[in-house]
Order: structure tokens, then sequence, then C-alpha cells
């Protein structure tokens, strides 16, 4: 393996979760996904969630300083010392040279930053599609992923599944403008640095993450 220290790039929709995920559970390297931890904040009701709820419901970046922050006080925990693999953050040059730093202050060497490419035209369909189970967050599609029974989760059995508010159509349209202007100029910034991987997210699950392997030498 590369590392065990990454970063999953990608277009809103381009299976970032999906992949980091999987490489959480074959590799115990924890996923972070910073929109995950903005919505549990929204959920728990605190300062940072009232301050993320209007901007993500609009389909915008939330502030540099507010996500810096968050990833600098959580890659101390204890549950990061094997290894990371941040999904959603960086965001911008100021979010990916924050990161610099503050890993250089922890002595931390960033191992890859991976692309999912997915063209535009094939996000809108995943994401209005998709949708989670509310008891343990396993992720679903109505058409790409369904569970072995309808209606009930694979993993945990629950029943209630839940959509999210930045899913609809109108909103992805922001979400994707955001990417490609504000994001999408990451992706020199790692090549530059000779991190960057690159991995075709347009086909199946299953060959993505195989893909990925093998570029990661897992
Ligand atoms: P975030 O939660 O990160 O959303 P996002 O970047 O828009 O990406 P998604 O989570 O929507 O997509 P994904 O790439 O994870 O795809 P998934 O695997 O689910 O951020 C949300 C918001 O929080 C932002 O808009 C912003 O406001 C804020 N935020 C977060 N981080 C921030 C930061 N660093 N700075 C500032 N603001 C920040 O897949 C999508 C669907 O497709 C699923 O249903 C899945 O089953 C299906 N699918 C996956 N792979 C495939 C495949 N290969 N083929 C077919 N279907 C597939
Ligand atoms: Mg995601
Ligand atoms: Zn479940």
């Amino acid at each position: 393996m590369v590392g065990k220290r990454l970063i999953m790039m990608g277009p809103p929709g381009g299976g970032k979760g999906t992949q980091a995920k999987r490489i959480q559970e074959r590799y115990n390297v924890l996923q972070l996904s910073t929109g995950d931890m903005l919505r549990a904040a929204i959920a728990a009701g605190s300062p940072v969630g009232k301050q993320a709820k209007a901007v993500m419901d609009a389909g915008k970046l939330v502030s540099d300083d507010l996500l810096i922050e968050m990833i600098d006080k959580r890659l101390d925990d204890k549950d990061c010392a094997n290894g990371f693999v941040l999904d959603g953050f960086p965001r911008t040059i100021p979010q990916a040279e924050g990161l610099e730093n503050l890993m250089a202050n922890k002595g931390l060497k960033l191992d890859a930053a991976i692309e999912v490419r997915v063209p535009d035209e094939k996000l809108l369909e995943r994401l209005t599609g998709r949708y989670t189970c509310a008891k343990c967050g396993e992720g679903y599609h109505d058409k790409f992923k369904l569970p072995k029974a309808a209606g009930v989760c694979d993993v945990c059995g629950g029943k209630e599944f839940s959509r999210r508010s930045d899913d609809k159509a109108d909103t992805v349209k922001t979400r994707l403008k955001a990417y490609h202007a504000q994001t999408a100029p990451l992706l020199p910034f790692y090549e530059r640095k000779g991190v960057l991987k690159v991995v075709d997210g347009d086909r199946d699950i299953g060959l993505v993450a195989a893909d990925l392997e093998r570029i990661l030498g897992l």
C-alpha cells in the first residue's frame, strides 16, 4: 500500500463516500467525511451546525477556517493513529494549504490524493437516487445499489431510510458549480506534488473499488 494517509477527491456524487467507506472497512484506516461531520453537528444543534446549515442547504461551501480547525482537532484523536481517508476535505486551495501546515506540525506525511473522476452528466442521477439507512448510515441508490431485500438495510436490518436535503436537483447544480470553481483547482495542486492518483469512477462500484486497490497497491 502506498500509505495510509489519503485524500478522496471528486465531484458531488462521484462516489467518494462509497469508496472511502470500503477502504476503511478493509484496511483499518478511518474515513473522515467532513460532510458527515457537519451533518452530525447540525443534528446535534451545535454552534458549528448552526453556522453550517444554511450554507449547506444552499449547496455552497462552509468557511475554510471552520473546516481546517475541525480537521486539525479531529486528527489528534486516537482512532486516526493508524491512518485516515479524508473524504470531502480539502475543497479549496486555502484548505489544502491549511492541511499541509497542520500535518507538518503533527509530523504526518500525505501519501496520496485520489481523484474519483465522473462526468457531470452522470452525477445528477446518482444524487437524486441516493438514500441512506437511518439507523446505521449504509448508503444505497434507487437504481445502482438496492438492498438485497426491498426496504430492509443489508447491514443492520433497519427499515427506515433518509435522503439528504441538499440532493434536490437545484441544489446539486450549485454544488457542482462550487466543485468546478473551488475544488477542481486542487487537482493540479496535488499533481505538482506528485501524489495525485486518478481512478475512473464512471463504472460499477465494485470495479472502481478493485481499480483503486490496484492503484494504491493495497
Ligand atoms: P459532502 O457530504 O462531502 O458532499 P459532496 O462532496 O457533495 O459529495 P457527496 O457526499 O454528495 O457524494 P460522494 O462523492 O460521497 O458520493 P456517494 O459515495 O455518496 O458535503 C456536503 C456539503 O457539506 C457541501 O456542499 C458543503 O456545504 C459542506 N462541506 C463538506 N466538506 C466541506 C469542506 N471541506 N469545505 C467546505 N464545505 C464543506 O455516491 C453517490 C450515490 O451514487 C450513492 O447513492 C451511491 O450508492 C451511488 N454510487 C456511488 N458510486 C457509484 C458508481 N460507481 N456507480 C453507480 N452509482 C454509484
Ligand atoms: Mg459523501
Ligand atoms: Zn442499516
